[in-house]
């Protein structure tokens, strides 16, 4: 039985290439798969696209079948790099469309999601994913812009950029008709596993987890009142995901007790989070309305 099974092996194995998302380190790399092409169709959307998680997923995006990408960052020169090397990656069938968006002005959110829809005429996955981390400190030591701006960027930008994204959607009939397993348009919005429990004294990001709460919450009240109309919103949580940022916290004791409390020892890669967000995007997370979807290694059941 040994000898057949190691006959059936292939003869040429295949030999992954380092990718355009894999310039942090050596483990959390994409390498050049093979594009699956079957669970996602049409147009995807994403804020905060030019690196870690953002980027990741659009590389996941693209690969399950999203041929339509606005790649959306307030870095416009990265947002550029990425679009370029993903089409690089993973070939010229992608049209990648990259813009630079902060999703705090509204103005300018209204203005790209109209931008997106003139160029590739709708969008199907709406990925509200730009934020940023806040001061490790308490309320007590918590300086007020500081509160205002984690709030603003992580909170009310999720908020503003699903907003426009509702309303477009509202305007579109789903690309497959009359399948419950297709909706018109599907939002996820990337939380934390600070949006579900509170950090502990280690890193009291007190801004961060306020702003991640907001987003759980706003995720659940949204997909209530537009699950009926056809549009699918869910929010992932993340744990620790070893992103360029994090791998220089990483480096530090405080990083190092927080890997200690995750069960599964180690932190996530930035792609395991872009996967995360094609399954709540596809049909294979069809009944899934309002989730808040933990996706953390075990640290918050504990
Ligand atoms: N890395 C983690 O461990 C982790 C864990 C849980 C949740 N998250 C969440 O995942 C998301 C992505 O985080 P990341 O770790 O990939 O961070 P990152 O810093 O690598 O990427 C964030 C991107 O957002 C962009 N951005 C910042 N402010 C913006 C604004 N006002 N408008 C538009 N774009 C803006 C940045 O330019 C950057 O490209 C965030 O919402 C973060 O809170 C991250």
């Amino acid at each position: 039985m040994a000898a057949r099974l190691h006959r059936q092996q292939p003869s040429r194995q295949y030999q992954p290439r380092r990718s355009g998302c894999d310039e942090n380190d050596g483990k959390n790399v994409h390498m050049r798969k093979p594009i699956v092409r079957s669970l996602l169709k049409g147009v995807a959307f994403i804020t905060g696209a030019a690196s870690g998680i953002g980027k990741a997923t659009a590389y996941s995006l693209a690969r399950h079948g999203i041929t339509k990408l606005a790649i959306t960052d307030i870095n416009l020169a990265a947002a550029e790099k990425t679009a370029s090397t993903l089409k690089s990656d993973l070939g010229g069938h992608i049209h990648v469309l990259p813009l630079k968006l902060d999703v705090t002005n509204e103005q300018a959110v209204a203005e790209t999601v109209s931008t997106i829809v003139k160029e590739f005429g709708r969008i199907d996955v709406a990925v509200n994913n730009a934020g940023i981390g806040g001061p490790a400190v308490p309320s007590a030591d918590h300086p007020y812009e500081e509160w205002k701006k984690t709030l603003d960027i992580d909170l009310n930008g999720v908020w503003l950029t699903s907003r426009e994204e509702i309303r477009q959607m509202l305007k579109q009939e789903p690309l497959v008709p009359n399948s419950p397993r297709h909706p018109r348009g599907t939002i996820i919005n990337i939380a934390s596993m600070y949006g579900i429990v509170a950090t502990n004294l280690n890193t009291p990001v007190v801004s961060y987890t306020a702003a991640k709460h907001g987003v759980v919450g706003l995720t659940k009240a949204d997909a209530v009142a537009y699950a009926s109309r056809g549009i699918k919103i869910n929010a992932l949580c993340p744990g620790y995901v070893l992103t360029p940022l994090m791998q220089e916290h990483m480096k530090g004791e405080t990083m190092q007790k927080e890997l200690e409390k995750t069960p599964m020892g180690r932190m996530a890669t930035m792609e395991e989070m872009g996967d995360h967000v094609v399954m709540l995007a596809s049909p294979l997370g069809s009944f899934m309305c309002g989730a808040a979807l933990v996706a953390d290694g075990g640290f918050t059941i504990q």
